[in-house]
């Protein structure tokens, strides 16, 4: 795997980037999906909301986030006071792994390994640098290996804010629970897992002010 730097153009602005990121051979993921999956949201938002993949309805519709998961951030967000036109959303990983046992068949996401994630990573890094977020929330344990201290984990350290210097100075990081594993949670548990999304992307939005 190569990684994705010799296909992100220097200096480049969003549209740019987004305009780059199609012919993107970083890794083996471009090959099997349909299409790049780059970001959507304000290219100017003071928050940035950061997921893993594109699953399969974003990788078929080239838009991140509009899949079940994505219905369930939206519902998230605005619970939590965010509006998410001035909020900026993207992945850590813009092409969908999945498996299929045969053509025609029902495509199983797989989550992208560490490979992929640093592969993936200089399209991230450049995206960040442009829109300049002053809140990153990392949604899952895939994003937050892009952004996030190693020693970083999901159970242990969600909620909580903490300041990270990136090449635009220092930011305020969070990592929290992705929407899928709210979906994924089991029903008894499932409106506890989701208050506790919403009461994550609360204390980030409090950052904001
Ligand atoms: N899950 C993600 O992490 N990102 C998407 O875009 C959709 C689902
Ligand atoms: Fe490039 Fe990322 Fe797609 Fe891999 S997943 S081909 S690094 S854009």
């Amino acid at each position: 795997r190569p990684g994705a730097a010799p296909f992100v153009p220097e200096g480049a602005d969003l549209d740019a980037l987004r305009q780059a990121a199609p012919t993107c051979r970083g890794c083996e993921l471009w090959e099997p999906a349909t299409q790049v999956v780059f970001s959507a949201g304000a290219p100017d938002g003071r928050l940035a909301l950061v997921g893993e993949q594109p699953g399969d309805q974003e990788d078929r519709r080239g838009v991140p986030f509009v899949g079940p998961a994505g219905r369930l951030l939206q519902k998230a967000v605005a619970e939590a006071g965010i509006d998410l036109s001035t909020t900026y959303v993207t992945n850590a990983v813009k092409h969908f792994r999945f498996t299929q046992t045969a053509p025609g068949n029902r495509r199983i996401h797989a989550t992208p390994d560490q490979g992929h994630v640093t592969a993936c990573r200089p399209w991230l890094a450049a995206e960040l640098a442009v829109v300049d977020p002053d809140v990153i929330v990392c949604l899952g344990a895939t994003a937050a290996k892009a952004l996030l201290p190693k020693d970083f984990r999901v159970t242990k350290h969600r909620g909580q804010v903490f300041t990270l210097t990136t090449t635009r100075g220092e930011k305020t990081f969070m990592g929290t629970i992705h929407p899928s594993a709210v979906l994924r949670t089991p029903e008894t548990e499932r409106d506890a897992a989701y208050a506790g999304l919403v009461a994550d992307l609360r204390t980030a939005a409090a950052v904001l002010g």
